[in-house]
């Protein structure tokens, strides 16, 4: 009898883990090796994501994320993914990283379709192994600029160097966005912008900025810094940003990595220069996908619950992911009312 059968929700079948053949080459091997031996847990965290996405390969098309992840960091999360399926766990490992993707995918190609294929420039802050410039078709007329640490970067370009060599099946190495540039910097410090300058960033070109994955890295101070640089373009050009916050009780989930996070993301933007937000949690409806089979998964027990509640009924933190995007322009004209229901369909 199935599970739908005698009552229980449906478990989830995941296909058993199989070496994707671009990690296979002993140039891979060895580059995957060095991020085992060399990077810190900031560094890995981008393969961490790239991970989530190749597992979850039934909903994100990204046929790059493999090559990024790397043998090991597909491994544990499969482990886990595998682990949940048996135990018919109610969220399955990865689950929240395929939504956040899939919600700024949706976001992302909303915003350039607001600007009615208009010239727009995309900034990925801690692109990490993000490999939209490649996947997204939305990104065709826009000039994307991927910005991480410089080991990060390096090593991602020689990972896709490395592929290139040993595959003939070259079409998901070619770039989809009109162009690509890596600009290595360190966000936390205060010449960044600058660096993004002399890549070809224009200041008074319509941006798109992405903010996946990076905020809660940074101390307060830090990350207040660069959402001020962006909020302040808005008095310069149209600016959309798209981000994702965690709340205070999150940040305990690791004490000695998460810092920044905020409870009212959606006041604190309008308070640095943004006219236009919106705030989703997982699981709304645009922050669903259809990803969640057990209704009383915990992200509908969280929404059930009022923001400014910390603490569940169980006793345990009540730990959130905002997912929020944000938009302003120095002309009012250019931000109809309906500008936000457009990005927010
Ligand atoms: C969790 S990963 C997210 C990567 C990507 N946005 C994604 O969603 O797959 C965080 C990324 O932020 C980068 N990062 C962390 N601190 C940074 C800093 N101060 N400056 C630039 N990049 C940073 C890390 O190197 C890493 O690639």
């Amino acid at each position: 009898m199935s599970g739908e059968e005698n009552g229980l929700p449906e478990v989830p079948k995941w296909p058993e883990f199989k070496l994707p053949d671009l990690l296979s080459t002993e140039a891979v091997r060895q580059l995957h090796a060095t991020i085992e031996k060399e990077w810190d847990a900031l560094q890995r965290s981008a393969c961490q994501t790239a991970a989530g996405r190749a597992l979850w390969k039934h909903v994100i098309h990204d046929p790059l994320a493999d090559l990024l992840a790397g043998e090991s960091y597909l491994r544990s999360l499969h482990e886990k993914i595998k682990k949940d399926c048996t135990n018919n766990a109610s969220e399955i490992s990865g689950v929240i990283l395929a939504v956040r993707t899939l919600w700024f995918d949706s976001k992302l190609e909303a915003a350039l379709h607001s600007l009615h294929g208009r010239e727009t420039q995309v900034v990925l802050l801690g692109a990490g192994m993000d490999a939209r410039a490649y996947r997204l078709s939305c990104l065709k007329e826009s000039d994307v600029f991927e910005v991480d640490l410089p080991e990060v970067l390096h090593m991602k370009t020689t990972l896709l160097q490395a592929a290139m060599e040993s595959t003939n099946e070259h079409q998901h190495l070619k770039i989809m966005a009109k162009s690509l540039s890596r600009v290595a910097a360190d966000i936390k410090g205060n010449d960044w912008l600058e660096k993004l300058k002399i890549s070809g960033y224009v200041p008074e070109k319509n941006t798109v900025w992405i903010l996946e994955g990076i905020l809660y890295y940074l101390t307060h101070s830090q990350a207040m810094q660069v959402l001020k640089i962006i909020a302040d373009k808005c008095t310069t050009t149209q600016t959309f940003l798209l981000a994702d916050f965690m709340n205070k009780p999150s940040t305990t989930l690791s004490n000695s990595i998460f810092h920044f996070y905020s409870d009212w993301p959606d006041h604190l933007l309008p308070s640095l220069g943004f006219s236009h937000v919106k705030l989703s949690q997982i699981g709304d409806p645009d922050a669903h996908f259809g990803l969640f089979h057990d209704p009383s998964n915990l992200f509908n027990k969280l929404r059930s619950l009022p923001r400014s509640v910390y603490t569940n009924p169980d006793g345990t933190p009540c730990c959130r992911l905002y997912l929020v995007q944000a938009s302003g322009s120095p002309d009012q004209t250019l931000e109809p009312a309906d500008l936000m229901l457009k990005i927010s369909t």
